[in-house]
């Protein structure tokens, strides 16, 4: 199935496939963190990751969200329409917490009166930084027209993703979300949802059940990970 590789980021890689519209993505174990200054192998990330990324997407598809997500391939692969990546990350928040904290003084936990939407570079050698819509545009990464998709679609996100972290005792803090254009011009949602790229509060205790275990040193890192594809998938 995999072909060539395409391109290898910090925790996935991503192959051609004998079908130039086809791509496998396969989940790593590799952890990194402030922009791979911090790394290390967190045991069983990747298969946890693509099994959460995999019983996640399909529903989203189910609420309206068009996505890259094809099929699971294997415990850490998954094929997916092969997409050009937008080079945004979009974060979306409901409480403050991590950069939104630190670059406002909000004490995190704080929550916000309507979802915050902030907009990164994608691009390891200047650490991801903080653009905005105008930035997009100007830069021609993506039309008028996609960058409200794209808005759209990430607010539909987290109107599906709240409801059911809550569901599950899990408070949905903030996440990022990464999109890409198919060759048409339509915007897919690509990428993963995991413990990687949210952050989950437990909703009894507050407890970290996400990447910040990992960031901030506190331990119990396979544990919550694994804690949150149990909530999810049972
Ligand atoms: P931040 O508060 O550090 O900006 O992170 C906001 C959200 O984005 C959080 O859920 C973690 C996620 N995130 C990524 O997925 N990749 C990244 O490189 C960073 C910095 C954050």
């Amino acid at each position: 199935m995999r072909g060539e590789l395409r391109y290898e980021g910090k925790a996935k890689r991503v192959y051609a496939t004998a079908d130039p519209q086809q791509y496998v993505v396969e989940y790593k174990d590799d952890a990194t963190a402030f922009n791979g200054v911090k790394r290390a192998q967190i045991e069983g990330k990747g298969a946890v990751n693509n099994a959460i990324t995999v019983a996640i997407y399909p529903q989203l598809e189910a609420a309206g969200i068009p996505t890259h997500f094809i099929r699971q391939l294997s415990v850490n692969e998954q094929l997916v329409k092969a997409v050009s990546i937008v080079p945004v990350e979009v974060i979306v928040r409901n409480v403050a917490a991590g950069s939104f904290s630190k670059r406002l003084g909000i004490d995190e936990g704080t929550p916000l009166s309507r979802p915050v939407i902030e907009y990164c570079y994608k691009s390891d050698a200047l650490g991801d930084p903080l653009i905005n819509t105008d930035t997009v545009l100007s830069l021609g990464w993506a039309t008028e027209a996609q960058l409200a998709r794209i808005r759209e679609l990430a607010l539909k996100v987290r109107a599906f993703l709240t409801p059911f972290f809550g569901a599950r005792g899990v408070r949905l803090i903030d996440f990022k979300l990464e999109f890409g254009t198919l060759a048409g011009g339509e915007v897919v949602l690509a990428d993963e949802i995991s413990p990687d790229t949210c952050r989950f509060w437990d909703a009894a205790t507050n407890e970290k059940l996400d990447k910040d275990r990992f960031r901030r040193d506190l331990g119990g890192v396979e544990d919550a990970y694994a804690e949150m594809l149990r909530r999810i998938t049972t």
